[in-house]
């Protein structure tokens, strides 16, 4: 199987080393199709998101994609945003699961981020109308609405969960939220059998913190979507844990919720753990089941028994005793 493998910025090259390492302790072969992207092909091709890095996603379809630094308020635009468009990813899928041995507030955590990727505010259409003045347009169609929506609750229905809650700011944008919950509330109408809500984007935030149990599937727009991503890391052990995905309807992109962590790269101080579970999320996408419950079973007997972990976790290890943990616990 030819799967393309990004390595990406900051702590990239370290966390996709361990999770190569750890999918084939699972027993999978990969001939893994190594391209680039972030600063890194900045440097070597002069362009942080090369055409062939995009040509190798569309010939092999599946890409597992370590993060890429972005620089904030200058230089080249997000390579992730460019990404998502640039192969029409517009789902972006975050299961956020509370997890045996990682203490939190909230023991039984279980909802998923479906975040639309292609729009909103990160359209990425902004200018200077004078000095001192910048407009950011913040796009919302109907087709992305619909078809968003429309996979949050395929989702839910495949994935045997009841209900889907769109997030939004319609009392105050009214045209944009106003068409995105109008389409919304059209989509639910084709699945009556799983439970529909509306509910303004900062009561989810307070509902987020005073009791997230409540909360099933999640769908919203884009800046939404990354904003809540992260809170929801938060809540079941924080941005070392929390997978993703972003599929589109021919290709599909596997990547943790997380940055390049540039305070800690190159220190062997990642946690893995993100990207290993979005590369179990990819297994189970091409086919490989049985090894993806492996590896997520592995990921909580290793959390469970609280050895060799890193410092985000609250242990004294690093990526590289966490990695031989959950080889030894794919190997038991
Ligand atoms: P970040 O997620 O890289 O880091 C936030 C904090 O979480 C840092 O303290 C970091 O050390 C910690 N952290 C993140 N991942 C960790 C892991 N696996 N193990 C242990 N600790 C971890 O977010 P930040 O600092 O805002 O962004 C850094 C760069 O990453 C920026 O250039 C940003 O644009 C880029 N970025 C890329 C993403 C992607 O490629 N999908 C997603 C988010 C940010």
């Amino acid at each position: 199987m030819r799967i393309v493998l990004i390595e990406g910025d900051g702590i990239g090259p370290e966390v996709t080393t361990a999770t190569c390492e750890v999918i084939a302790a699972a027993g999978v072969t990969i001939d893994w199709v190594r391209a680039d992207a972030g600063l890194g092909a900045a440097e070597k091709h002069g362009e942080p998101l090369p055409e062939i890095t995009l040509d190798l996603i569309r010939k092999h379809r599946v890409a597992l994609k370590g993060p890429c630094t972005t620089p904030v308020g200058k230089g080249f635009r997000s390579i992730n945003v460019r990404l998502r468009k640039g192969l029409d990813l517009f789902a972006s899928v975050r299961p956020v699961k509370t997890l045996p041995g990682v203490k939190t507030p909230y023991d039984n955590v279980d909802l998923i981020v479906v975040r639309e990727n292609t729009e909103g505010l990160y359209a990425g259409l902004e200018h200077q109308v004078v000095p001192g003045v910048i407009e950011s347009l913040r796009i919302i169609t109907r087709p992305a609405c619909e078809r968003i929506v429309r996979y949050a609750f395929e989702l839910a229905r495949t994935g045997g969960r009841h209900r889907v809650t769109f997030c939004h700011k319609a009392d105050v944008m009214r045209l944009s939220d106003g068409l995105f919950l109008e389409c919304a509330r059209e989509v639910a109408d084709e699945f009556p059998f799983i439970q529909f809500e509306e509910k303004p984007i900062d009561n989810i935030c307070l509902d987020l913190a005073l009791d997230p149990t409540q909360y099933d599937v999640l769908v919203m727009e884009n800046l939404f979507g990354d904003v809540i991503s992260d809170l929801c890391a938060g809540l079941v052990g924080g941005l070392g844990v929390v997978p993703g995905a972003n599929f589109g309807s021919r290709y599909a992109v596997f990547e943790a919720v997380h940055g390049s962590a540039p305070d800690i790269a190159g220190k062997g101080l990642a946690n893995p753990i993100a990207l290993i579970r979005s590369a179990a999320m990819m297994l189970d996408h091409v086919g490989e089941r049985a090894a993806a419950a492996r590896i997520e079973k592995a990921v909580h007997a290793t959390l469970q028994a609280g050895i060799g972990l890193t410092r985000d976790l609250g242990g004294s290890g690093n990526m590289a005793s966490l990695t031989a943990e959950l080889v030894r616990h794919l190997g038991a």
